[in-house]
């Protein structure tokens, strides 16, 4: 079984940033998997259905300069709710999770349904207070203009649809080890990951 590191957890809270990080420092694979449902649902705009739009995704799709918008970010929660948009995603992120080389990858069910059997599970978090000052500075930098209230609010709602739903809900995964980077800089979770993925490695 190739190495294979997952990490979940609420909208914002420094997962994509942390994955993207360890995946280049140990030369694995990276996949965001949010970037699939963003895609999904950016696709039922033009009036696709969400399962075949979820069906129909192409490497263009994923290349779209309007998924990391809040607005994408809702319309991929609602789209990610629907268990057969779920299905018809979860054989790429298993064969990503199982690559040769290893892999990286972050989402909401990554420990829980995509790759259960990664070596290290995580389950990254802060606070909505923190998160939402995040994504703000993410938003503004890209020149969204949104306030810190709209985020809050938006990332609030998200979170509550994602974990509510009965498909793969975001839940950390029983052997997850919890990371809470509300006091932490993005640079001090990375160091902390890396040692975790490390020691992992160094114990195959
Ligand atoms: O990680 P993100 O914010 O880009 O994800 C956008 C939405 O996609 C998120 O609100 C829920 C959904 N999602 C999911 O249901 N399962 C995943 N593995 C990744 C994302």
């Amino acid at each position: 079984m190739p190495f294979c590191v997952a990490i979940d957890g609420p909208a914002a809270a420094g997962k994509g940033t942390v994955a993207r990080a360890v995946a280049s420092e140990f030369d694995l694979a990276y996949l965001d998997t949010g970037l699939l449902y963003r895609a999904t649902g950016a696709k039922t705009y033009e009036g696709l259905s969400p399962i075949d739009a979820a069906q129909s995704l192409t490497a263009d799709d994923l290349a779209r300069d309007d998924l990391r918008s809040g607005d994408a970010g809702q319309a991929a929660s609602r789209v990610a709710a629907i268990p057969e948009v779920r299905a018809a995603l979860v054989d790429f992120q298993r064969a990503f999770a199982r690559r040769s080389g290893g892999a990286v990858l972050d989402g909401r069910d990554i420990g829980t349904v995509i790759c259960p059997e990664a070596e290290v599970k995580l389950y990254i978090t802060a606070t909505d207070e923190v998160r939402a000052r995040r994504r703000h500075a993410e938003l503004i930098a890209s020149g969204e203009d949104v306030s810190v209230e709209e985020v809050l609010e938006n990332l609030r709602e998200r979170d509550e649809r994602d974990s509510a739903r009965a498909a793969a809900p975001l839940i950390p995964a029983d052997d997850a080890m919890v990371i809470d980077t509300s006091d932490m800089t993005i640079d001090e979770a990375v160091k902390i990951v890396a040692q975790i993925v490390s020691q992992a490695m160094a114990a195959r």
